[in-house]
């Protein structure tokens, strides 16, 4: 029934943009001149829009991965070689990466209601109702709004807090980023073990026993249900008030936060481009609600993780800046604990480091603001996985041992806090 309605799902909308012959090419840049090259292919002369860049190198030892679309995969192939740059066809074909992404997994049902598979995709609307059955079936968790999209859709939060006493809070939210889908997926695998604790684990009873959790899947309803339904590329929210032609939509939420925000540093004042900053600060009922969220928890809530995709990565602040915040060393002990602890489980192998010194600088991040904005001393993005063999599109085989491997990291991230602070 479910595969069945799977395919329902993929094969209704006919608006739905397709992805056949696209590929993903892995570049291996020499100099980072060469990168800016080739970024700027993608980006001017008669090749704008029809480049869509996953990553850029963090170093000169990794891969710039490009999803080109079909129709120009000769004409930019042509200008690679022209530049001698070396290659590889990482993605044979997008479109058929995408149709295969939410089959082939088994069915792992959530306790608190069987029918929902913890170990598939979903749509905001059954992620949604799944919360209140969480919260239904829950001795000790309850659902929250933080606020609404700019569709209207609810902003929801689980809320696991059991014993009585004063405690930390961590906040841990997903799908800030519409095609990031395991992002969300890793935090309802969470909400599950944290708010129903299935096996009567001791390990989560603990985690219990000393903090609060806050538990966010769907940041950005609006573009995460488009991104199932018409492009599944999509990254921004859907606003469409900002645009001044008419022609673009959506905001980039993670440069929309208010703490040192400038579309100049890593984001854009084109409303057209996928880092579009938002003309303001806040400007997005999305970014608004959960920075909401962080204010209102200021001086509970002692650690936030904002849970992108791809890259592996573990990462802390500051993204505005290349300088780093006086607290580093405790910042990059809390990392290192839990980038470590990710790896035994399935051998997925995270890195730690800073946004703007290992990634790129970006002002606007969710994490800036919770550190900067809210006080919360322990702020990171972690970018799971993979590292670029399916990137966004990661199948839903992968989702359980992605949850997995990511509760351990975060069991031990959060051990050590409290033992430290
Ligand atoms: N991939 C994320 C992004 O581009 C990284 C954000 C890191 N945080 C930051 N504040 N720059 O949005
Ligand atoms: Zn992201």
């Amino acid at each position: 029934l479910l595969l069945l309605a799977v395919t329902f799902t993929y094969g209704l909308p006919s608006s739905k943009k397709r992805f056949d012959g696209n590929q993903v090419l892995r570049i291996l840049p020499k100099s980072s001149d060469e990168i800016l090259k080739i970024v700027d292919m993608g980006k001017n002369t008669m090749l704008v829009h029809i480049v869509d860049i996953w990553n850029i190198p963090k170093s000169l030892n990794s891969t710039l991965d490009i999803h080109v679309d079909a129709h120009n995969l000769k004409g930019f192939v042509a200008e690679l070689k022209s530049l001698g740059t070396n290659y590889m066809t990482w993605i044979e074909d997008l479109q058929k990466l995408i149709e295969n992404e939410n089959v082939h997994s088994s069915h792992v049902k959530s306790r608190a209601a069987a029918s929902f598979s913890l170990s598939h995709y979903h749509s905001s609307f059954q992620i949604s109702n799944h919360l209140d059955a969480v919260a239904l079936s829950s001795r000790y968790a309850t659902v929250h709004t933080a606020g609404h999209s700019v569709q209207g859709r609810a902003i929801k939060y689980l809320k696991a807090s059991q014993f009585r006493g004063s405690k930390k809070a961590i906040i841990i939210d997903g799908g800030i980023h519409a095609r990031e889908w395991i992002s969300t997926a890793v935090v309802m695998y969470l909400i599950d073990q944290l708010a129903m604790n299935p096996d009567n684990n001791p390990e989560i009873t603990s985690m219990l026993q000393k903090f609060d959790w806050y538990l966010l899947p769907v940041m950005n309803p609006d573009g995460y249900e488009y991104s199932r339904t018409n492009n599944r590329m999509w990254r921004k929210n859907r606003a469409t008030s900002h645009s001044i032609t008419g022609t673009c939509t959506g905001v980039d939420l993670n440069r929309n936060f208010g703490f040192h925000w400038n579309p100049a540093i890593g984001g854009s004042r084109d409303e057209c481009e996928e880092t579009f900053a938002g003309t303001k600060a806040f400007s997005e009922p999305e970014s608004r609600a959960v920075g909401h969220l962080m204010q209102s928890l200021r001086g509970q809530a002692i650690a936030y993780l904002n849970l992108h995709s791809y890259g592996q990565l573990w990462l802390w602040p500051w993204g505005y800046t290349t300088s780093l915040p006086s607290d580093l060393a405790d910042l990059k002990h809390m990392a290192g604990r839990g980038a470590a602890a990710i790896y035994p489980s399935h051998h997925a192998h995270y890195t730690t480091g800073g946004d703007a010194t290992d990634l790129y600088p970006a002002a606007g991040g969710a994490d800036d603001f919770a550190k900067g904005g809210a006080g919360i001393k322990y702020s990171y993005t972690v970018e799971l996985r993979d590292t670029g063999r399916h990137g966004f599109v990661l199948p839903a085989s992968t989702i359980i041992p992605s949850g997995e491997e990511t509760l351990k990291g975060i069991i031990a991230f959060a051990s050590e806090l409290y033992a430290y602070e």
